[in-house]
């Protein structure tokens, strides 16, 4: 069990509240964070001043304070955890949540120079695995990079129009189809899918009226961890989801009026649902045990939560940071993204180690041969020697499977990193003396450039893929002498 971190970080003044010399409205002491109205009744003083508990209350007003709160110190507390997530084999999500121009791009992505959350734990993501890789670990990062907006996905590592489905797998849950998911062995190359996704994002917000404020973008790293612990197999697979929300503002579309309430509406949707869930869960969650079953939670009712489901109430390490403007003209925004944050301060997630479940399997096998081992010694049950054998020979049969699968595993990644295959200008050179087929994504990005080593006499796998048109691409150029093709 664990309940859901908030943090909630208030940016400088910008140039429209400096012109209209806006005051500050927003005090925070160690995780408190209060709100002033300066318009209502003095007298009152609890309309007057609002004062809520977080984890974190992130003073990133004014460089000058002691209390200043810098980019790299919401890694430190924040980041680092991401990280630990995926190295224990947690999966993990960060939203960002706040009014348009609150500062949720700039926490989740940063600038170069002061670069936010996701370059950071990308980067120290990639420091670990080469302290771990040298202690005999092999691991495997993907990501995938999508946006979600007017209720429809979008693949960012595509390119504009590149619109992807939703789909719900029996056992595994909803999952968009067909997504681009890039194989990444380097900092370099994840920081290249970020920007790549970043452009996508950005043309798209300029041809079609500030898309961005709109949409939501789901960044996801999923980190597979392999190799022998005390001897015994082990292997975790993580999802971590960055998310930088639509503006808060749209969840809200009292306000808008003709066209604006049309987009309004239809972005809402994911906003107002993820509102919903988090609500329903904050009150699922506090209420006693024996109570919970009669809460309906509509996940199904948005994109947004229908693929975020783990991460809301479910298998997921999640924080929240929930971004204001420091400005007294922006009172309701930061009022209503201060109450939305200490609600989601209630939701409890059940974060489980994502396991594989042949070593989950083969490690449950070797406790129970312990455990049958010493009850033979300590009560002199010979009738057990059987029992242990046949236990014994299943657990060495599935060690060597999945040992023979993790070596071919690390065959593959290293071909793939040491192959030889050279950028050359535009295109690349691969280096390779032996029959082989390559397999190149139309996607110029895709380091998932695919060798096909062939075997002598299974040509007629060739022909069949060339004849269903399952490999695009060209020839190795030594396939080209192979008689059988012919
Ligand atoms: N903590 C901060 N420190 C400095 N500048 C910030 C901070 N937060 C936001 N800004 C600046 O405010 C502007 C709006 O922030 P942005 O992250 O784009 O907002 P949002 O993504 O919530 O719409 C940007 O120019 C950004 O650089
Ligand atoms: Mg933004």
């Amino acid at each position: 069990m664990a309940s859901v971190k908030v943090a909630v970080r208030v940016r400088p003044f910008n140039q429209r509240e400096l012109d209209l010399e806006a005051k500050l409205i927003i005090q925070m002491q160690g995780n408190r964070t209060g709100i002033l109205n300066c318009k209502a009744n003095a007298r009152d003083e609890s309309i007057r001043y609002k004062e809520f508990t977080f984890d974190y209350s992130y003073w990133s007003h004014n460089k000058e304070s002691p209390n200043f709160v810098s980019q790299e110190q919401v890694y430190n507390d924040l980041g680092t955890e991401v990280v630990d997530c995926a190295f224990q084999g947690y999966n993990g999500c960060v939203f960002a949540y706040g009014q348009t121009g609150s500062g949720k791009t700039f926490t989740m992505m940063g600038s170069p120079e002061e670069q936010g959350l996701i370059p950071r734990v990308c980067k120290s993501i990639f420091d670990r695995m080469v302290e771990n890789s040298m202690k005999g670990t092999t691991h495997r990062v993907s990501v995938s990079y999508l946006e979600i907006y007017q209720e429809k996905v979008a693949d960012l590592l595509k390119g504009h129009n590149s619109a992807v489905r939703v789909r719900e797998h029996p056992k595994k849950g909803p999952y968009v189809e067909g997504l681009t998911t890039l194989i990444v062995t380097n900092y370099e190359q994840i920081l290249e899918c970020i920007t790549r996704g970043n452009a996508n994002r950005t043309t798209a917000a300029t041809n079609m009226n500030d898309v961005s404020s709109r949409s939501h973008a789901i960044f996801t790293i999923t980190f597979v961890q392999a190799g022998y612990c005390n001897g015994i197999p082990s292997e975790t697979v993580s999802k971590i989801h960055l998310v930088d929300l639509a503006g808060s503002e749209r969840a809200d579309a009292t306000g808008s009026t003709g066209k604006r309430l049309k987009e309004g509406a239809h972005i809402n949707k994911s906003l107002v649902t993820l509102g919903s869930v988090i609500s329903s869960l904050a009150e699922l969650c506090s209420e006693p045990s024996g109570y919970r079953r009669s809460f309906f939670i509509p996940y199904r009712d948005s994109v947004l939560t229908w693929l975020l489901k783990d991460s809301l109430g479910g298998n997921s390490k999640t924080i929240m940071i929930a971004t204001i403007s420091p400005a007294d003209c922006n009172y309701a925004e930061s009022l209503s993204t201060l109450r939305y944050a200490n609600r989601a301060k209630n939701i409890i997630n059940k974060p489980t180690i994502n396991e594989d479940p042949n070593v989950k399997l083969i490690r449950e096998l070797r406790e129970e041969i312990s455990k049958l081992r010493a009850l033979m010694f300590n009560e002199h049950r010979s009738d057990m020697l059987a029992k242990i054998h046949e236990k014994e020979a299943r657990e060495k049969e599935l060690t060597e499977e999945w040992t023979s699968k993790w070596r071919e595993a690390q065959a593959i990644l290293r071909e793939q990193t040491a192959l030889g295959l050279r950028k050359a200008g535009p295109g690349v050179v691969l280096d390779s003396d032996r029959p082989h087929l390559v397999a190149i994504d139309d996607d110029p990005l895709s380091t998932g450039v695919t060798l096909y080593h062939l075997k002598v006499n299974i040509n007629y796998i060739i022909i069949c893929l060339i004849k269903e048109r399952c490999i695009r691409g060209t020839f190795g150029k030594r396939i080209a002498s192979l008689p059988y093709l012919y």
